[in-house]
């Protein structure tokens, strides 16, 4: 193999390997996120920060994941208790919010 060739592979990996870096999401979570998250920050309506919105989940990220989860459960502003998820335990919101926020 030729010393180009090497190069162009590793980049071609580099690449892929960073566009596969996001938060993966396992289909529990996703399915989760779909039945109820996703209804308003999908679509950020209401004013919801939307999912993949780093710079509007930036400054609530800030409030640490404990209030995050909090106020899921307690219901927010214009969210309501739960998020519409009743089967979601804390450490489901944590992926939730995780997995929402970038
Ligand atoms: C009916 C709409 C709706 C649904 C469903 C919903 N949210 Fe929200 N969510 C909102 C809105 C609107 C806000 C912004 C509230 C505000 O700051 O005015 C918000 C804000 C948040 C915040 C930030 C709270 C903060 O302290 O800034 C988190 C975290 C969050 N949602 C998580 C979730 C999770 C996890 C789910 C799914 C289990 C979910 N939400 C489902 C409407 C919704």
């Amino acid at each position: 193999m030729s010393m180009s060739r090497v190069f162009r592979t590793a980049v071609l990996t580099g690449l892929l390997l960073a566009s596969a870096s996001g938060f993966a999401a396992p289909p529990e979570l996703e399915a989760k996120y779909g039945k109820s998250c996703a209804t308003c920050h999908g679509s950020g309506v209401l004013n919801a920060p939307r999912k993949g919105d780093r710079e509007a989940w930036g400054p609530r990220l800030k409030q640490g994941m404990p209030v995050l989860v909090g106020h899921v459960k307690a219901g927010f502003r214009n969210m309501p208790a739960k998020g519409l998820c009743n089967d979601c335990t804390d450490a489901d919101y944590e992926a939730l919010i995780q997995f929402m926020s970038q």
